[in-house]
């Protein structure tokens, strides 16, 4: 049977790779093959990890090029996951629809939105191709209700690629970030 994918979305700390290693678990206590993948960016290329917000982290494949993944696939396997989709290019869905094809299961996590609301191409596409998709929410860091859906960003730099944690995001419901807006723009 082809297999599924799962896409986990959400603004930051919304415990999106959280989710995702919750079923690496999930297939790891079932004695299932797993693959864990990660875009490399700007770290050099090889084995690193997925690491959570919290503290949690599982071994994972860092790549540049979603082209390379295959490679690192051994069949038979039961299930591949992709965390930080955004960063990844386009090839992504190309190679998620391989794996479907060959009955593997694909979970991917990553950001739906930039800090300025912009929708992350690969992500989106992900949402087409969906069996799955999980929206997560953080708690937001002004008002503390638990309905962020958007990532703010502190420092003063337009860039809407640029890793980083807590020194420069926080996760905002829609009324704070506007208000955050607005009383930046006066
Ligand atoms: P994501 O991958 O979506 O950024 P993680 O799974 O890495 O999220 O981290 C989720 C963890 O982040 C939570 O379990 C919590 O410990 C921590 N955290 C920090 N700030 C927040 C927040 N504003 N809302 C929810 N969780 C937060
Ligand atoms: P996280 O979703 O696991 O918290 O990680 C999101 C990563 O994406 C983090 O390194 C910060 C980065 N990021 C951007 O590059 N641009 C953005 O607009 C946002 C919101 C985050
Ligand atoms: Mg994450
Ligand atoms: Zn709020």
């Amino acid at each position: 049977m082809a297999g599924k994918l799962t896409l986990i979305v959400g603004p930051m700390y919304s415990g999106k790779t959280t989710e995702l290693l919750s079923y690496v678990e999930i297939y790891r206590l079932g004695k299932k093959k797993t693959v864990v993948f990660k875009p490399s960016l700007d770290s050099r290329y090889g084995i690193s990890v997925v690491k959570t917000h919290a503290g949690l982290e599982v071994e994972a494949v860092a790549l540049e090029r979603a082209q390379d993944m295959p490679k690192y696939v051994e069949y038979p396997v039961d299930a591949v996951f992709v965390d930080e989709v955004q960063f990844f290019d386009k090839d992504l869905v190309k190679v998620v629809r391989e794996f479907l094809d060959k009955n593997i299961n694909v979970f991917c996590a990553g950001l739906d939105m930039t800090f300025k609301q912009n929708p992350f191409e690969t992500t989106t596409l992900l949402m087409a191709l969906a069996n799955e998709i999980i929206k997560k929410r953080a708690v937001c860091n002004v008002c503390g209700e638990y309905n962020a859906t958007l990532t703010y960003k502190l420092v003063q730099d337009d860039a809407e690629i640029d890793v980083g944690g807590k020194e420069k995001y926080i996760a905002v419901c829609r009324d704070c970030y506007n208000k955050l807006n607005a009383s930046k723009n006066v």
